[in-house]
């Protein structure tokens, strides 16, 4: 159901690659809700993903740009407030990928330049996003910046890997980055900590799918779904949560605040 929640507001989205992603509901969702949107992935994503797809059907130019690249990023910025035709009022952050969960490194025996390029690709491009937006000073005032982050951050999920720490880093980011935001501009940043989901970056650790369904069953509510993450980031962007800031959020079925589920002992529903 639409409510015009974002109506007039423009927005960049990260991280389309097919139907599964998290960011493709959230984009779809954005512009139901009244928003005028570009889209965003990295290069290689054109050739293997579907988001040339997703741009036709919601009538948003795409705008290829690697989140390690600060030239990309001030390209994107820059055709982006062209296009849309002035300031932005929210960004999202939907990007992670981890060299050393793809190559199947244990966590004991990290590859150091890979995870240099994990941390790059999956937090420090927070960062990087987060500067440029600040140095072209682009958002409006009571704009919204959100990155998606998961538990690992907080709690040990040994198949989770170094995506753990780039999570942790992500998060940091959207604290201290917050403060300067919101001093200067009042623009609010914060992370979403999203489920387990079954998407290309969820699936591709290590025995995902039986931990999808450990999850479901220690969340009373259940795992929440990318169209409920859809929903909640809607709110976020909105004008409805302005005093929302430096939080990381958990979008989790309430399994962030389980101990035991009965569920999860032997013959329990
Ligand atoms: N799937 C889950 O279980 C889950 C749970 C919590 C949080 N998250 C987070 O949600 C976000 C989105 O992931 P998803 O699950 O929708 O998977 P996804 O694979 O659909 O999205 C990940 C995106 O990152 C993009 N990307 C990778 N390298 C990039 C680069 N250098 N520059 C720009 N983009 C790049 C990919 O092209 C892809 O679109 C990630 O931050 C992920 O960690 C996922």
């Amino acid at each position: 159901m639409a409510n015009n929640l974002l109506a007039g507001k423009k927005g960049i989205i990260f991280g389309a690659l097919d139907e599964h992603s998290i960011a493709w509901k959230i984009a779809e969702r954005c512009v139901e809700e009244g928003a005028q949107i570009t889209l965003t992935n990295a290069p290689v994503a054109m050739r293997f993903g579907k988001i040339q797809e997703l741009g036709e059907k919601l009538n948003a130019e795409i705008i290829p740009a690697d989140a390690t690249s600060m030239e990309d990023l001030e390209n994107l910025i820059d055709k982006s407030v062209e296009i849309l035709g002035g300031k932005l009022d929210f960004v999202l952050h939907s990007i992670g990928m981890s060299l050393n969960v793809r190559k199947k490194r244990e966590y004991t025996n990290i590859n150091y330049d890979w995870m240099h390029k994990t941390f790059d690709i999956s937090a420090i491009s927070f960062h990087r996003l987060m500067q440029t937006l600040y140095q072209k000073d682009v958002i409006n005032e009571y704009g919204s910046i959100l990155g998606l982050t998961y538990i690992a951050a907080q709690r040990t999920f040994p198949d989770y890997n170094e995506m753990a720490e780039s999570k942790s880093l992500l998060e940091s980011f959207a604290r201290s980055f917050g403060y300067h935001f919101g001093i200067r501009n009042k623009v609010r940043v914060n992370t979403v900590s999203q489920s387990p989901t079954m998407t290309t970056a969820g699936s591709g650790v290590k025995g995902f799918s039986e931990f999808f369904n450990y999850a479901d069953k220690m969340s009373p509510l259940g795992n929440a779904s990318a169209e409920a993450c859809a929903d909640y980031c809607v709110t976020l962007f909105s004008d409805l949560t302005r005093s929302v800031t430096m939080q990381n959020l958990y979008h989790d079925g309430g399994f962030s605040n389980m101990g035991m589920s009965p569920a999860l002992l032997e013959g329990g529903e």
